[in-house]
């Protein structure tokens, strides 16, 4: 036994040893590191779930109930050791333990009573049962183990303030390298498993780590051991720029700095305990995190050492169930000891506070509920107490979302466009941590996740052959996301071959596929709650697109003379009935020319009336509402509040009323657009209900036109708009019974995700650390992620199937940096001149934007039948 052999301790986390597949990749690993000579120490949970069935068991205990619970624990333990082909053995060396076991649960249901010493007893035997399933298994497979007690080598410190619960239940142990606790080790074997989560105290009773406790464990023996690397084995590999299982475009971080991992752990990331860090940090032992189930793929390292000097934002981490306290009192400037008198209260009441923003008649707290019990007896006695020196408001729930990385004051101007996101909603408190590491933002919990996407999308930038940033959690294991109407294999991948003979001739055009037109016809007409659809002309005008849609029962909104004039050529059968026109600051000549072909015309200021009066006698007309504030997926396409130049203010709509009458008009329809690219479906509820309040000022109107803007996923994968959610919300404010027609008028939905732009690669290039893919047409055919930094996924339909190991941006020709259709994507580096690119869900917004700027045509537009 050559004693000065390094020592390496993995951990393996409660999923890692559940499972049959998992324990062979475990012998693997262990086999691995053994072969490059070193020691080897496991430290492993409990199965998973048998932690939370050990504190049943306590409850039943206690109402004598607790025998089944028993049994199935048994059962639960025998079932993994059958799979594992040990079950003779792994019954012996349980029997013990269950036998113990069973004892303390009776003596728990004898006297009704469970105190926390016997607690932390009961809850110790998941690991001490876990690791004798273990112990037996690698043996089964040829290795020399040894089983070791942690009880026997972690010992807890005497802390002074520490509770009898805390004492036993989250206790944390001195960690200091030391020769009697590696020699203890040593004594037992060269490759040693032991449990995670548990110690012993001065009196020889069993005490728990806490939360994350086996985390801990792992990280205070390779201490102890002055281990050369500390690995967790959990069930992703690594941490991530952001939760991969929400979020399957997080990126891998490959490297990190001890800091920035606590900083991304304790901002919310599941994967690594925070209290993990500080042993390893201390000694500067490497930290690797890994998943067991693909133990080949490369990791998160985390050292003292960071990946890159750059300044670079790695993860958006996101925290729920916070509260915040908003402590408001004039009297609090200057006054010396107020910030102490309310912390006192804090502290009174055992709540830890996490962020803190001041003014001069304002401190904002916010508490995290994984650090406190937050239930409304204990806040409301807060705010109680609290009174005498302030007023005391409480906000949420709240969710943190926090941007982590190095230097992160030095990126900040990147923020502009991140905070645009911020525009619709409340941000409660903003923190920039001092150690330049994190800014946390706090909004409104339901809001959280869309933050987190839209920041990320924003700002984690990985460059080419990046050493920080590795790939998306999509690209190592598929999107994993559930399937749904629009993540079904997109249409363009079945026609892929057509799509690509199509540009055998050409480099670029716009491909719109009719069947998916069509469907999305057929979802609007099927909608009970509205009367008449009509499809905004604005999104797409192909005049064959235009016939194809008319064809399936749609009407036509138009915004111009100009749309009104292609409506008419390109639908032969279109009535003027069929037409409405909603224009907003056209010159007088387009409402006279459009009055005359007797379409629906839709007014959205009082100039018209108050200044050509004589225009309106006699007409019908329609009138636009600003609803009062604007949604959608950019600032540009929000239509509503005093900043955005469309519709009559609601104020405005009295003195509206008596000009129309004064010019002997007839108000008979109530119009509202809110924006674009929306997604919550109150957004047209909202719209209906003030335009139906608004029949009083109008008695005449017989319809209620709340608009388009319906939302698409702007990726694969992305969820789709809940359309039937949206029909029976319409249906239940019931417009039949109100006598009056509901409208709508979406443009996006209808094309959008039918059409693709195709362009041929060009040329490529790579500058420092960055790659280009350059393709024939840019934004003069596709002006979205320029104007609005809008996102288009983009593939090589030339070598789809091929992995995606690049990164690129994909540019077009155009004298503009901002002529870029994609940044950082994905694509595959064997992408070469001639290839095509495909810049999906381009249907709506492309070609109607285009433009001959440069002198370059834009892209010509072809339809798949
Ligand atoms: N009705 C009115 C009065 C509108 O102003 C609009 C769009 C629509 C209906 C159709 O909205 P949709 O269902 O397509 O969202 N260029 C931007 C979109 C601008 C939308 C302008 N108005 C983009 O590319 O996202």
């Amino acid at each position: 036994m050559g004693t000065s052999l390094p020592w390496i301790v993995l951990k393996f986390g409660g999923t890692s040893v559940s499972s049959e597949p998992n324990w062979r990749h475990i012998c693997e690993i262990v086999r691995q590191r053994r072969s490059t000579g070193a020691r080897i120490l496991i430290v492993h949970s409990a199965l998973s779930g048998v932690t939370d069935r050990l504190e049943k068991l306590l409850e039943a205990a206690l109402r004598g109930e607790h025998l089944q619970l028993l049994a199935a624990l048994r059962q639960r333990h025998a079932e993994l050791a059958t799979s594992l082909g040990i079950a003779p053995q792994a019954e012996r060396a349980l029997e013990p333990w269950f036998n113990e076991l069973a004892q303390l649960i009776d003596s728990i249901a004898l006297i009704r009573e469970v105190t926390e010493k016997s607690r932390a007893r009961v809850m110790a035997m998941g690991e001490l049962l876990a690791t004798e399933i273990g112990a037996c298994y690698l043996r089964s497979q040829g290795l020399e183990v040894a089983w070791l007690d942690a009880r026997s080598v972690l010992r807890a410190e005497q802390r002074e303030a520490a509770s009898i619960k805390a004492s036993y239940l989250s206790a944390t142990c001195d960690f200091a390298p030391n020769a009697e606790a590696g020699a203890a080790v040593a004594a037992v074997g060269d490759v040693v498993i032991t449990q995670g989560f548990i110690a012993s105290d001065d009196t020889g009773d069993t005490v728990l780590l806490g939360r994350g406790g086996s985390d801990t464990s792992g990280a205070y023996f390779a201490a102890l051991l002055a281990a050369q690397q500390l690995e967790i084995w959990t069930d992703v590999p690594g941490m991530f720029s952001a939760n991969p299982r929400s979020m399957p475009t997080a990126r891998q971080l490959l490297e990190l700095t001890y800091d920035e991992a606590q900083e991304i752990a304790t901002a919310g990331a599941k994967v690594l305990h925070p209290r993990c860090l500080l042993p390893v940090r201390q000694y500067g032992i490497p930290l690797f995190v890994y998943a067991t189930q693909v133990p080949q793929l490369r990791g998160t390292r985390i050292t003292a050492v960071p990946g890159s000097d750059a300044a670079q934002v790695k993860a958006i981490c996101v925290k729920k169930g916070i509260t915040l306290v908003s402590l408001e009192s004039p009297g609090m400037w200057h006054q010396v000891g107020f910030l102490a008198d309310v912390f006192q209260i804090f502290k009174k009441h055992g709540l830890s506070v996490d962020l803190v923003s001041t003014s001069e008649t304002n401190v904002t707290v916010s508490l995290d509920p994984q650090a406190n019990a937050l239930d409304s007896a204990v806040l409301a006695q807060l705010q109680a107490d609290l009174k005498p020196l302030c007023r005391a408001d409480l906000i949420g729930p709240c969710a943190s979302v926090s941007v982590v990385g190095r230097n992160i004051r030095s990126i900040l101007h990147q923020l502009g466009g991140a905070l645009e996101l911020f525009a619709e909603q409340r941000i409660h408190l903003v923190s920039q941590a001092a150690n330049d590491l994190n800014l946390t933002f706090v909004v409104d919990e339901n809001q959280g996740d869309r933050l987190v996407e839209g920041l990320h999308e924003l700002l984690i930038r990985p460059v080419r052959d990046d050493a920080v940033i590795g790939p998306t959690w999509e690209r190592l294991f598929g999107s994993g996301r559930q399937v749904s109407e629009t993540n079904v294999e997109p249409w363009w991948q079945l026609r892929r071959s057509a799509l690509l003979e199509l540009m055998q001739a050409r480099d670029c055009a716009y491909v719109y596929d009719v069947a998916t037109v069509l469907q999305r016809c057929t979802n609007l007409r099927s909608m009970k709650s509205l009367s008449r659809v009509s499809y905004a002309m604005k999104a797409n005008s192909s005049p064959e697109l235009l016939r194809v849609i008319h064809s399936s029962g749609l009407k036509i909104e138009c915004v111009s003379i100009g749309e009104i004039d292609r409506a008419f050529e390109a639908i032969p059968a279109l009535q003027a009935e069929e037409v409405l026109f909603t224009p907003n600051f056209a010159p007088r000549e387009e409402y006279a020319a459009a009055l005359a072909r007797g379409v629906h015309v839709t007014l959205d200021n009082l100039h018209p009336l108050e200044h050509w009066p004589e225009l309106f006698k006699g007409r019908s007309v329609f009138v636009r509402i600003d609803p009062g504030s604007g949604r959608g997926h950019h600032q540009h396409v929000r239509t509503g509040g005093i900043h955005s130049k469309f519709g009559v203010a609601q104020e405005d709509a009295a003195r509206f009323a008596a000009a129309a009458q004064s010019a002997g008009a007839t108000v008979v329809g109530l119009h509202a657009h809110a924006g674009s690219g929306v997604h919550d479906l109150d957004n047209w509820t909202r719209t209906a209900r003030l335009l139906l309040a608004l029949r009083e000022t109008f008695p005449q109107v017989r319809v209620i036109d709340v608009g388009g803007g319906i939302g698409v996923p702007d990726r694969q994968g992305g969820s789709a708009f809940d359309m039937a959610g949206l029909d029976a919300a319409l249906l239940a404010l019931d417009f039949s019974t109100a006598g009056v027609e509901l409208w709508m008028e979406p443009g996006r939905y209808v094309v959008a995700e039918a059409g693709v732009l195709l362009a041929k690669v060009t040329q490529t290039k790579t500058k420092g650390a960055a790659g280009y893919v350059g393709v024939a047409t840019g934004m003069n055919s596709l002006i979205r992620p320029a104007l609005y930094g809008a996102h288009h996924d983009i593939v090589n339909l030339s070598r789809l199937g091929e992995t995606d190991d690049g990164i690129f941006d994909v540019v077009g020709p155009i004298c503009e940096t901002g002529d870029v259709l994609g940044h950082d994507r994905a694509l595959p580096t064997t992408t070469v001149e001639g290839d095509i690119l495909l810049i999906a869900t381009t249907g709506a917004y492309g070609a109607s934007m285009a433009s001959h700027y440069n002198l370059r045509s834009p892209a010509e537009e072809l339809l798949l039948r």
